[in-house]
């Protein structure tokens, strides 16, 4: 049985209620809650799939939690592993650097090995540029509760029934 992650800072208030937002998309399946803050390199390690909750702060970079888990991520072998970013950003406040750390930690991840699951369209947001663009796609899921909350419950809805496809291929 593959052990499937959703890992988040559980002192985001943002970032922590689309979490549970997925958790629930999820329903009966088994996917266990692991704190960002606290994330160990064996933990990290002992999950087959992986959804991580990743925000942009500071003008286009990782909140301080994940900047310090990079180097326990720049010497791991992820061959294997299914991972599913979502990202949270405001595309007014910040256009030119929307969901950069979701761009940030893709690239690491594949540069590791790991395959990236759930990629989606830039339709319907606005932004001039993104370190998360992949063609016409974000390399993840990109929430924005500043400008567009109203649209969170679809877009997650949809995206759970994506990466549940993608995990499973
Ligand atoms: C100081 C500051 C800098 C930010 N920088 C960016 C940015 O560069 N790009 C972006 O898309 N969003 C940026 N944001 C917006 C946050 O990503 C957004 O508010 C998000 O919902 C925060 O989620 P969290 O509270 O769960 O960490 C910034 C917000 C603040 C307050």
């Amino acid at each position: 049985m593959q052990k499937t992650a959703i890992i988040f800072s559980f002192n985001t208030k943002k970032t922590g209620k689309v979490a549970e937002r997925i958790l629930e998309a999820f329903q009966d399946e088994q996917v266990e809650k692991v704190n960002a803050e606290e994330l160990t390199q064996e933990v990290f390690m002992s999950f087959e799939r992986i959804i991580m909750g990743v925000a942009t702060w500071f003008d286009g970079e990782l909140p301080n939690y994940w900047d310090e888990f990079l180097p326990a991520l720049e010497e791991v072998d992820l061959k294997g592993k299914k991972i599913a970013l979502f990202g949270l950003g405001d595309q007014k406040g910040y256009p030119e650097n929307f969901i950069d750390g979701v761009g940030i930690m893709a690239d690491l991840l594949e540069s590791r090995g790991a395959t990236l699951v759930g990629f989606t369209s830039t339709a319907g947001y606005e932004f001039e540029s993104s370190r998360a663009l992949r063609g016409d796609h974000f390399a993840g899921l990109a929430i924005d509760y500043e400008n567009q909350g109203s649209m969170n419950k679809e877009r997650v809805t949809a995206w759970v029934e994506q990466i549940k496809r993608e995990f499973s291929q």
